[in-house]
């Protein structure tokens, strides 16, 4: 038996977020008079906020801005936006931007809300949540983490370390995917940020516990979608059809991962980012295809079925059958290329890791135990080194 669950309202369409005080009316329990709306300095600069803001105010509902979010949010950055959510008293919380501001609004709607009382050590691990936060909008500007659909936020807790609070509290009350927020991407963040949806669809497909066949379908759909868009989403111009596809593709691989949770190159990708400030998308993309070979033995013909899905493979060459092996290794083939293709730099050494370090990634990355038991193949300490190695 599979339970899935994903957020109850999504709501699609250019400028759909000039109509977030409709979408807030319709999903809060009680008029809400004061919002909280959480992004980032870059993105109220571009004016993605304007809409939003115009559309609240003229209903009547006083914004209140909080656009400190960096990426990577670290907690004291959270405790400082829930600190200002409650001293405006506000009764709603809005999030525009990339997951590092859905992750902070997602949290700061239990922080400020009266019926939570605990404190965010508390709430880190999985189901470990009590008490209801406030009503919650999120509005993704990247394709994409699929924040706005999933259970979860991560938090830099210390100098180094990336946490989650894993719960079903955090599915929003509404999701609302504007592809006029996307259209400022400038395209090396386009790249990062849609390879680490097309991980979220092929860590979901091979997650080795709670894989299901609506995560499976969704996997299949985000891909199609993310591979058919990706290149011309990240070239200047692409058009709305474009962009809407690549933040339905990003919200479907969210609502596959919510419920067949990601694995090892997610696991190996943090403590890039911890170390080393390299952004989530790029630390995923740096570990994917040498994390996918480490897999390729224990989930070969899932990798086949992804592979003949987006048409990478051949599946006849002549009259011999390419192996699923065969097959796995053209879908890692493709992603590899596809890194070149967005001009995405694909070692480490590329990104200034030092090589040095690499024994102590693969002990952080162990203790990412929440990721790690997700994955289709055990990876000991000695793999993850190996790994490391083979991205360097
Ligand atoms: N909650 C989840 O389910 C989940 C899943 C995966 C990743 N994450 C987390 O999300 C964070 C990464 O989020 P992200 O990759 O979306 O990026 P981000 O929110 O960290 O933003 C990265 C940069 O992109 C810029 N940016 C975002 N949208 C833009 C736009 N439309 N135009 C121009 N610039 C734009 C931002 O200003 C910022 O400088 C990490 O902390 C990661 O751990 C969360
Ligand atoms: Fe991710």
């Amino acid at each position: 038996m599979h339970i899935f669950n994903t957020v109850s309202r999504v709501v699609v369409g250019e400028h759909c977020c000039a109509n977030i005080a409709e979408v807030l009316t319709e999903v809060s329990p009680e008029p809400v008079a004061r919002v909280l709306l959480v992004s980032d300095a870059q993105l109220l600069s571009f004016g993605l906020l304007d809409s939003a803001m115009q559309g609240l105010q003229a209903a009547g509902i006083e914004v209140h801005l909080f656009t400190d979010v960096q990426p990577d949010p670290p907690q004291e950055l959270v405790l400082r936006c829930a600190e200002f959510a409650r001293e405006k008293a506000v009764e709603a919380v809005v999030a525009i931007g990339g997951g590092s501001s859905l992750d902070v609004a997602k949290v700061v709607a239990l922080l400020a809300s009266p019926k939570c009382q605990q404190p965010i050590e508390k709430m880190y691990g999985v189901d470990q949540v009590v008490g209801e936060r406030l009503p919650l909008l999120l509005a993704p500007t990247t394709a994409g983490t699929g924040s706005e659909v999933t259970a979860v936020a991560i938090i830099t807790t210390g100098e180094t370390t990336k946490a989650g609070i894993v719960s079903a509290k955090l599915y929003a009350d509404a999701a609302l995917l504007d592809a006029s927020m996307t259209a400022s991407l400038p395209p090396a963040i386009c790249a990062a940020t849609a390879i680490d949806a097309m991980v979220h669809a092929i860590e979901a497909f091979t997650s080795q516990h709670k894989k299901n066949p609506l995560s499976d379908q969704l996997a299949l759909s985000a891909l199609h979608l993310l591979s058919n868009n990706i290149e011309a989403a990240c070239q200047p111009g692409a058009t709305v059809q474009v962009r809407e596809n690549m933040l339905i593709g990003a919200m479907q691989a969210g609502q596959a991962f919510a419920n067949s949770p990601v694995a090892a190159i997610h696991a190996l990708a943090y403590p890039l980012g911890g170390h080393f400030h390299i952004s989530h998308g790029l630390s995923n993309a740096l570990v994917m295809p040498h994390v996918m070979a480490f897999n390729l033995s224990a989930c070969a013909p899932l990798y086949a079925e992804l592979a003949r899905h987006l048409k990478v493979a051949d599946a006849q060459l002549g009259d011999d059958k390419l192996s699923d092996e065969q097959q796995a290794q053209q879908l890692i083939d493709y992603l590899t290329q596809l890194m070149q293709t967005l001009k995405m730099p694909v070692r480490l050494r590329d990104c200034k890791v030092p090589e040095g370090s690499l024994e102590l990634l693969a002990s952080d990355a162990m203790l990412q135990t929440r990721l790690l038991i997700n994955n289709p193949r055990e990876v000991a300490l000695a793999d993850a080194l190996a790994i490391y190695r083979a991205a360097y």
